[in-house]
């Protein structure tokens, strides 16, 4: 898994290989200024211990004019120019015939995320993970249902903010398999840490299998403690807010949870889908993520809240 601000230069893409490119060309022409000035300045530096003719002053002048003015202006052109032509090249953000169309909309503070079905009817809604086909590019509608929030994956892309009302394109492409941290990069309130995506790139048949899997309706709860926890799921009205396709239709103000058990983790990256992490989590959502919308279920026993977990983790 990568993360922080060396994955920008470990790019796992090819819009990241331009972006990683360009910081490289721009760093070393930094580099260039920064050595050729602290040069100039030791060179004067030396020179002023001996006593000055009236023509190493001249000269020293055209040095100051030449190193300190011709050189830099001269490089931070070429720079310019470079990252103009060669930088552009990396943000289009058009379309193209087989990408796979993906909606992601941030809330706060977690991140909806909607696949069209292959086989047609509705959108196949899942939450805070992305998954990708390697060598495949997707194109991402990115969008938000409330305040601005920003996508980006460091690994993989530049970042794209995510604005009420307006639906921006990014173009995302991976190279290889593996997982791709993505934080939110735009303050967006009290949990704007706790907003983390994760970018799953699987190998194409592995994701077509993915993407079968999660267009299909929850499984029905299979032994007597995921039976029970389903009961707990109804009897505290989850499905108020949260689906379950075929088992609880039509709760849409948090994250759809038909496959939660198949996710990685709870709450945008706060705790682990576990067995512990489904029970820590609805007994102390607002002490893991003060202000968040749900409640804490402090009021569950230890027993039912067993149980619901039971019931969440075979939602695979
Ligand atoms: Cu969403 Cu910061």
């Amino acid at each position: 898994m990568s993360s922080g601000a060396a994955s920008v230069l470990t790019p796992a893409g090819p819009a990241a290989a331009l972006a990683a490119e360009v910081s490289w060309v721009l760093i070393a022409g930094a580099a260039l200024i920064f050595v050729a000035t602290m040069g100039l300045l030791a060179a004067v530096t030396w020179r002023r211990r001996a006593p000055a003719a009236p023509l190493a002053r001249d000269r020293s002048r055209l040095w100051l004019v030449g190193g300190g003015l011709v050189v830099p202006v001269a490089v931070l052109a070429a720079l310019f120019v470079y990252q103009s032509v060669r930088g552009s090249v990396g943000v289009a953000a058009d379309g193209r015939r087989g990408d796979l169309v993906v909606s992601v909309i941030g809330r706060m503070w977690w991140w909806e995320v909607r696949y069209r079905n292959p086989a047609g009817g509705p959108d196949i809604a899942a939450a805070n993970e992305i998954h990708l086909p390697a060598g495949r590019a997707a194109l991402l509608g990115l969008n938000s249902g409330d305040v601005i929030h920003s996508f980006w994956v460091p690994s993989l892309a530049g970042k794209v903010d995510m604005v009420p009302g307006r639906v921006q394109q990014l173009r995302l492409e991976a190279s290889a398999p593996g997982i791709y941290r993505g934080p939110c990069a735009e303050f967006c309130g009290d949990q704007h840490a706790r907003m983390t995506l994760h970018v799953v790139v699987d190998p194409p048949d592995a994701f077509e299998r993915w993407l079968r899997a999660q267009a299909a309706p929850a499984v029905a709860p299979r032994g007597a403690a995921a039976e029970r926890g389903r009961a707990v799921f109804e009897a505290q009205r989850c499905a108020g807010c949260h689906a379950v396709r075929g088992l609880f239709d039509g709760g849409t103000g948090g994250p759809d949870l038909t496959h939660v058990g198949s996710r990685a983790f709870l709450g945008a990256g706060t705790v682990r889908a576990d067995p512990a992490g489904f029970a820590r989590w609805v007994a102390g959502v607002q002490h893991l993520k003060p202000g968040a919308r749900m409640p804490s279920y402090d009021r569950l026993d230890a027993e039912s809240l067993q149980v619901l977990a039971a019931f969440l983790e075979q939602l695979q």
